[in-house]
């Protein structure tokens, strides 16, 4: 099939690229010349783990394609992603002026039918507004339809989530459009579910939104096994072994971040005020999300009082581990706290160091995880890259000027942490 993808950041490109490996011919278009030519060039415009591999391929198997311009692709291709971003506004909402550019263009050059996808993450109900603004701005007689395929892929292992997801969620409102995305994942062996529109769009919502949940119910826990001197790890192990439970994203630790949680639960609460429904539940998961990071830092100015003079050596600055991205990253709330204190920071992060510097001023970027901590009185762990678990303790003790370690991602145990000789702070279980 001919693909056209409106959006080359995270989701575009790993889908065209993804689909291109698939067998079909696809463009990708993006609005920023730069990424363009970045990738024209060869290169990626971000880290994701076997992404530049598989661009390489199909681009030299002529079935990958880059193009600044919207009216390149709209009549070559039978099926348009829109896979632009979705920012929250200031009042939590969606931001869908991005969709809705994206729509006006496609409409404004449409001469042939075209099923116009959206795989952005949107409100429920946007897909109906994409099809009336289609229809407002289509020559007459034009055909097009509709359809919703939201992304589960993560940052990380996305090329994996893409090839092979949980489930494929199609929202369609006619045979056509059904038969066309059936045609287009044929290929693929997960459990393809159709639904209305409207329900697509909710799955997506609800599913971000429960997975948030779980991290937070993990988050408010470790505050209450601190006040005990319970361990966390161990309640959500107990809990999560209950099947009905599961003990995936029932992990305490600095709050979670990205470009999905924080503004997809925003965008659903607020739509869910605006039908009439709040769902409440949503703004106290915000809530306990955003406070994890105060209470971490709050441990560390508790332990290291007066922080002023205090250099912390700081591992890893990415929202999670296999990614430079640092939109949201818990990193941006917690280091600014500290500086205000007057801690000096020095930083590793194995890819996140460049998306990092615009945000964080005023810190010691290190070029490997010795360097941060050189120095340092205490160890503060933010993000759970591998490559952490595996440092010569010894080496850092040596280079240390104070044994404090404070641990936000649990990563190690505190009986191990001890035996090196630190002092060491986790979250939701006792100091050793
Ligand atoms: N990042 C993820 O892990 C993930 C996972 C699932 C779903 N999503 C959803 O997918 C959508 C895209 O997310 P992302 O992380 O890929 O965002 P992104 O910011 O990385 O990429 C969006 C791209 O769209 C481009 N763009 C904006 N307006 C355009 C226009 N008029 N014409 C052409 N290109 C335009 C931007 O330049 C940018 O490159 C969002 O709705 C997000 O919630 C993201």
């Amino acid at each position: 099939m001919k693909i056209g993808i409106i959006g080359s950041g995270y989701v575009g490109l790993v889908t065209g690229t993804c689909l291109a490996h698939l067998g079909h011919s696809v463009t990708c278009v993006d609005n920023d010349p730069e990424k363009i030519r970045t990738l024209k060039s060869g290169k990626v415009p971000f880290y994701e783990p076997g992404l530049h591999e598989m661009i390489e391929n199909n681009v030299a198997a002529g079935r990958l394609f880059f193009v600044t311009d919207i009216s390149k692709i709209v009549n070559r291709c039978s099926v348009i992603f829109i896979c632009v971003n979705t920012p929250s506004r200031p009042d939590g909402s969606a931001d869908l002026s991005f969709v809705e550019n994206v729509t006006k263009s496609v409409g404004k050059h449409l001469r042939k039918f075209c099923l116009v996808v959206a795989k952005s993450t949107v409100p429920v109900e946007t897909g109906e507004w994409i099809r009336r603004t289609l229809k407002r701005t289509v020559r007459q007689g034009v055909p097009f339809d509709v359809a919703s395929n939201p992304e589960f892929l993560r940052e990380g292992s996305a090329i994996q989530d893409f090839m092979r997801p949980d489930r494929i969620v199609v929202g369609v409102e006619t045979q056509r459009a059904e038969k066309i995305l059936r045609e287009l994942y044929a290929s693929m062996k997960s459990p393809l579910i159709v639904t209305d529109i409207k329900s697509a769009e909710l799955i997506k919502h609800a599913a971000n939104s429960f997975l948030a949940t779980k991290i937070s119910f993990a988050n408010g826990l470790s505050r209450i096994c601190d006040a005990v001197g319970a361990d966390v790890d161990k309640v959500t192990l107990g809990m999560g072994l209950d099947p009905r439970i599961g003990n995936q994203f029932l992990r305490a630790g600095v709050g979670f971040g990205g470009a999905c949680f924080p503004k997809d639960l925003k965008a659903f609460l607020h739509i869910s005020e605006e039908l009439g429904v709040p769902f409440g539940v949503l703004g106290e998961v915000i809530r306990i999300n955003d406070a994890q990071a105060r209470y971490f830092s709050e441990k560390i100015m508790n332990r290291l009082k007066p922080l002023r003079g205090k250099t912390l050596g700081v591992l890893g600055l990415a929202f999670k581990s296999d990614t430079d991205d640092m939109r949201n990253a818990p990193s941006l709330a917690i280091l600014p706290l500290l500086q205000k204190e007057g801690a000096k920071i020095q930083a590793y992060d194995p890819q996140a160091i460049e998306k990092a510097r615009p945000h964080l001023k005023g810190i010691k970027y290190a070029a490997d995880p010795y360097e941060a901590l050189n120095g340092a009185h205490a160890v503060v762990l933010l993000t759970e890259w591998k490559e952490f678990l595996s440092l010569d303790w010894k080496r850092v003790r040596r280079g240390l000027k104070g044994r404090f370690f404070f641990d936000g991602r649990n990563m190690f145990s505190p009986g191990e942490m001890k035996k090196h000789g630190f002092h060491y702070f986790s979250v939701g279980r006792p100091s050793a």
